[in-house]
């Protein structure tokens, strides 16, 4: 049994219901010939953009040229009342000076420090699970809460339930059920001449949460001053310096990268689990493997992680096939020629982990759950040339490595301790929001092992 993939629509429809498609779910609204085609163009009155899912393309726009490729401003403007001016929504100069104060925080050697903060997690979570044994378990709101759970400890040494940390998660969810725009509003740029609103109350919501991180990082660099910081993610941050200006990030500054780090480190993580968790239920042979491979789990260190190599194809090999971010869109700063096609200035270009992660003709069984992919030929090259869940380049995710460590390690705690089945009549249609989630969540019977 092939794992779920959301219907394609037909190859023609007309534009009133692409955009109505594009609102309720990018994914099903792309037709069948995307992940056989090399490139697509799509033409509107309003924009022009060109998917492309060719290797040596995505490498062009990502890794060889990315300065002549930026995020487009008038995608990322539904976030900006929450994310302000952080690394994820900035381009040019201000973001490479962003980046080089960060990516010091996520370098390997941090990785080890970071450990034992998302261990606690881990087990935090099979603790609250315990308490549902023998019932159907929602495994979204699960891993949503065990990721935010990870990203609070480890950027600022407090759990979930601290109070400040729990109203940060719980406002964050409701902002996005508030923000049913986001959807388009990320992947199809709006006209310039239509006219431009963040509903009040989004802002309200947006403002908030603002609030409640200001407390946190304001906190944070009274202790910092007093030398009574905890060593985690934030006070590495919030003291490294750029090595060329010599400059640190502001009180405001760093509010706009908390909320971008609690973003795309918590909804991210927690797709990725929550997929990984419903295929273990549809090929229970793998889910054996991995509860048999957790016993190394017995010792604590980081140590562990290396013993966890099943753990890790499998979580790979979700992010294949349900890539948490599932599109990205950039534009061309300068006319250009893709596949002797004109790609004139300003033109949207999309990249698509979802079609390139079954792009039919690179890979072998490209709908297929096979974590054994990895150690074969085509395995290998696909995953250096066709594979990029973290996207590629300099501006790939700063918390690839942390994801890695974070997402196997918790899926072989979980898989230690239960067992989980399918939900008869409950299996989960993926639908895209601001990450790939399914459509009625993601049903799981939890069982005791
Ligand atoms: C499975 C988990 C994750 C996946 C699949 C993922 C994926 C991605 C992707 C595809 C991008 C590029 C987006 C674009 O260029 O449009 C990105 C950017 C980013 N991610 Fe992640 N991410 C994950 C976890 C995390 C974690 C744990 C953190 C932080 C703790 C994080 C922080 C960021 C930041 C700050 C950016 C913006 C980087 C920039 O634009 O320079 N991510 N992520």
């Amino acid at each position: 049994m092939l794992p779920p993939k959301p219907p394609a629509r037909p190859d023609k429809v007309s534009l009133f219901r692409y955009l109505r498609l594009f609102r309720q779910d990018l994914l099903s609204a792309q037709p069948k010939r995307l992940y056989r085609a090399w490139m697509a163009e799509f033409r509107t009155p309003f924009f022009r953009s060109f998917l492309v899912n060719q290797p040596d393309l995505v490498e062009t726009v990502l890794k060889t040229r990315p300065d002549d490729f930026p995020k487009s401003g008038r995608i990322s403007e539904g976030l900006r009342p929450l994310l302000g001016n952080s690394v994820f929504l900035t381009n040019g100069e201000t973001w490479k000076r962003q980046r080089r104060i960060i990516d010091p925080s996520f370098e390997g050697g941090r990785l080890r420090d970071t450990f034992p903060a998302m261990w606690e997690a881990a087990q935090a979570c099979v603790t609250r699970l315990q308490g549902q044994v023998g019932q159907e378990v929602e495994f979204e709101e699960v891993t949503s809460h065990a990721a935010a759970d990870v990203i609070f400890r480890t950027l600022f040494s407090i759990p979930i339930e601290h109070e400040i940390a729990g109203q940060v998660f719980t406002r964050f969810r409701d902002y996005q059920r508030q923000q049913p725009l986001l959807n388009l509003a990320a992947f199809v740029p709006l006209p310039s001449w239509m006219p431009r609103f963040h509903a009040r109350q989004t802002k309200r919501a947006a403002k908030e949460i603002r609030g409640l991180i200001a407390q946190l990082t304001s906190t944070r660099m009274a202790e910092i001053e007093a030398g009574t910081a905890p060593d985690d993610l934030a006070t590495k941050i919030m003291t490294t310096k750029d090595p060329q200006t010599g400059e640190r990030f502001d009180t405001e500054e760093m509010i706009d990268q908390v909320a971008i780090f609690f973003l795309a480190g918590h909804e991210t993580s927690a797709s990725a689990l929550a997929w990984t968790l419903y295929l273990m239920a549809l090929y229970p042979e793998w889910q054996d493997r991995l509860a048999e491979e957790a016993n190394a789990l017995d010792q604590e260190g980081f140590g562990v992680m290396s013993k966890l190599r099943l753990s890790r194809d499998v979580f790979r090999e979700a992010l294949r096939l349900y890539p948490p971010v599932p599109m990205m869109v950039r534009e061309a700063s300068c006319p250009e020629k893709f596949r002797d096609r004109a790609v004139p200035k300003g033109a949207q270009i999309v990249l698509s982990p979802w079609h390139l992660h079954r792009q039919e003709r690179l890979w072998d069984n490209p709908d297929g759950f096979d974590p054994a992919r990895w150690h074969t030929e085509n395995g290998k090259t696909c995953q250096r040339t066709a594979y990029i869940p973290f996207s590629t380049g300099p501006r790939v995710c700063p918390g690839a490595g942390f994801a890695m460590v974070e997402g196997p390690l918790i899926l072989s705690m979980i898989l230690r301790r239960f067992r989980i089945e399918r939900v008869a009549g409950k299996d989960p249609v993926p639908v895209a929001h601001l990450t790939v989630r399914a459509a009625d969540g993601i049903w799981l019977r939890l069982v005791e092992r």
